[in-house]
């Protein structure tokens, strides 16, 4: 067995102008494929050959191996934000809205909160709103860093602000690619789901 590039839950087309068919063929097609190639190809033939995915990223991340872990690290980190994403506009609900208040005092500035992290995270990376005990909390990762590695960060929510994400459909203006996901493309009843504190197991796979 090997990783495998996990299939999008949704058609490519499914968001129009906001995410492109073009975006998802060369961000899932191309960016995504190629680190699972590559991870695959770093495993064979060592210790790690049949570990999950989990295994893999948080074993590379305590050898130093830099180059296994980037790429490892981003088969998860796009195989959970895809699922982040809804062609249907949706609104938090709930427990997750009720924590969100409570966490932010209001949806909107959650939002606000959240699109200053991504626009502003210097080069490549992710933003995250994660669960830490009991509360919701905002930051961002660089490069292919991801919550996988870190104790009190339970991932509910990403956007990938690495130029691929967006050049195609919103060339350098990040801003509009952050707010038109936030606006009417986040899946908020699978960031609900990763209250439970599983989100890493969502985008995990066995080797
Ligand atoms: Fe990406």
């Amino acid at each position: 067995m090997a990783f495998s590039l996990p299939d999008l839950p949704y058609s490519k087309d499914a968001f129009g102008e906001t995410i492109s068919a073009e975006t998802f063929d060369y961000h899932h097609g191309k960016h995504h494929n190629a680190y699972v190639t590559k991870t695959n190809d770093a495993v064979e033939g060592t210790d790690l050959a049949g570990a999950k995915l989990s295994e893999v990223i948080a074993s590379a991340k305590s050898q130093g191996n830099q180059g296994l872990f980037n790429n490892s690290a981003q088969v998860w980190n796009h195989s959970f934000y895809w699922q982040c994403l809804s062609p249907e506009p949706q609104i938090p609900q709930g427990k997750l809205a009720a924590m969100i208040e409570d966490s932010f005092g209001s949806k909107d500035e959650m939002l606000e909160k959240f699109k200053a992290e991504a626009t502003g995270h210097f080069a490549s990376g992710w933003a995250w709103l994660i669960k830490n005990g009991d509360n919701l909390e905002i930051t961002s990762l660089h490069d292919a860093d991801t919550p996988v590695v870190y104790d009190g960060m339970q991932p509910l929510l990403t956007l990938d602000v690495w130029e691929h994400a967006y050049y195609l459909d919103y060339q350098n203006a990040r801003p509009d690619y952050v707010d038109a996901l936030l606006d009417k493309a986040i899946n908020w009843e699978f960031v609900a789901k990763n209250l439970d504190g599983e989100g890493v197991s969502r985008a995990d796979q066995d080797g």
